[in-house]
């Protein structure tokens, strides 16, 4: 039986994807020839209630200088991660003599406003080629893991942090507890720590398993990381709740008994216990309703097929790398997808091999139907191709069920 990553406690896999390869890993026919895979499988933990991947490939496996994921590809997002720093500069009164570290802070999404509003920051981001072009953007980055050892001498050199920032990051790192350390050494007394990360009721209730791959090693709730930021004595003061990637929750982190813990909180935890987030039998079900999607999704891919219909799909997302290899799509099923990110295009998608096309060729191949990965920007894509779209042309979604559009 696996142990867990925080408590230790033995628990039991919930759903088995099988192997599977590194959701990235976009690479060229030469660079498939050995493609790691490993064996994808989900627990839930009874002891500390912490939902998480029982084994996960090596962190050089995915972070490297080649990453293939450059946050500032989604204009929403852009505006997302500015709406957020200013948020985070009014909480915490933030000025020049003030301090923020980000981890994980990729091209610079977050970042560039503290920049442009003159308050010191500090990236951390070990994928060198996405590292690159943050600091193209004037940002100082350290090109290595977070971790207690790394915190200590960004101590020594810089000075506590009034504001810690993540995004989408921390569900990546298994060594939580040396993290959790280095937040607690790095945090000046009346600093926050602040992230956000794919939210388990949202996976829960919507079934979209597509945020189960390599990178997320957790989907955090209000009730685990209460329970983990405790035993490093922080504590939750805040949830808010974000639409971003399918559903998000940001969680806001103090030391313990300095700030004011919000309503919020209390609130989410009722919910989360109402959901039945904190039982196993809330995990029981979520195989089979994985299965019914391929079902459903297999069965449409094959009569389009068979009615001569052309398909391809938008959007060459890690998620797709789970529904792809999971389901068994192949380039029979679905020719090619099309994705703005130069890294990712005229490449091939992970274990399933279906090629990668430049966005700019997406309207002159002229598709019957449009299979979107990239479904937690439906607002943003189906907005930007609706003309595109209009006549005879349907988009194809998965989550929460099958569905034509
Ligand atoms: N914050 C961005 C990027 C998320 S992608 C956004 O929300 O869009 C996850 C990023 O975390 C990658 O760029 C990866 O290189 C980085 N990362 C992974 N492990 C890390 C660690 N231990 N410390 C700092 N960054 C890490
Ligand atoms: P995203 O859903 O953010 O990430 P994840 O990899 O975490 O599942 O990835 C979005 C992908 O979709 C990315 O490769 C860029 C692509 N994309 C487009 O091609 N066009 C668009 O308009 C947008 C918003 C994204």
């Amino acid at each position: 039986m696996p142990k867990c990553l925080i408590c230790e406690k033995n628990y039991q896999p919930f759903v088995n994807f099988g192997e599977m390869p590194i959701a990235n890993a976009f690479a060229t026919k030469e660079e498939m020839n050995n493609e790691y895979t490993f064996s994808m499988k989900v627990g839930y933990c009874e002891s500390c209630n912490m939902v998480q991947l029982v084994e996960q490939p090596d962190r050089e496996q995915m972070f490297h200088d080649n990453y293939a994921f450059f946050s500032s590809t989604s204009n929403y997002m852009q505006n997302h991660f500015k709406v957020f720093a200013h948020s985070v500069s009014k909480l915490q009164n933030l000025d020049k003599k003030s301090f923020v570290v980000e981890i994980g802070c990729n091209d610079g999404i977050m970042l560039q406003n503290f920049v442009t509003d003159k308050i010191p920051c500090l990236g951390i981001e070990p994928s060198k080629n996405v590292a690159e072009v943050a600091r193209e953007k004037g940002i100082e980055v350290i090109t290595e893991f977070f971790d207690q050892n790394l915190a200590e001498s960004i101590i020594a050199k810089h000075q506590k942090a009034d504001a810690i920032l993540s995004a989408n990051v921390m569900c990546h790192i298994p060594y939580m507890h040396s993290i959790y350390d280095g937040i607690k050494a790095l945090l000046a007394d009346d600093g926050v720590f602040i992230f956000e990360d794919p939210y388990l009721g949202d996976v829960i209730e919507k079934t979209s398993f597509d945020q189960i791959y390599d990178e997320h090693v957790f989907l955090f709730s209000a009730i685990s990381i209460s329970h983990l930021a405790n035993m490093h004595d922080l504590e939750l003061i805040n949830v808010e709740h974000q639409i971003t990637h399918g559903g998000s929750m940001r969680y806001t982190i103090a030391n313990k008994g300095v700030k004011k813990v919000s309503e919020n909180v209390i609130n989410r935890i009722k919910k989360e216990r109402k959901l039945g987030l904190h039982n196993s039998e809330a995990y029981s079900s979520f195989a089979n309703d994985v299965d019914q999607i391929r079902d459903d999704l297999i069965k449409l891919l094959i009569t389009l097929k068979n009615e001569g219909k052309k398909v391809v799909a938008y959007g060459a997302t890690s998620k797709s790398t789970t529904v792809t290899n999971y389901f068994g799509i192949t380039p029979s099923l679905i020719e090619c997808i099309y994705d703005t990110t130069p890294i990712k295009q005229n490449k091939y998608s992970p274990g399933m091999h279906i090629p990668v096309l430049p966005y700019e060729q997406f309207h002159e191949s002229n598709p019957d139907y449009v299979l979107l990965f990239a479904w937690n920007h439906a607002v943003e894509i189906m907005n930007k191709e609706k003309d595109f779209m209009s006549n005879d042309k349907h988009w194809i979604t998965y989550i929460p069920k099958v569905e034509i559009n």
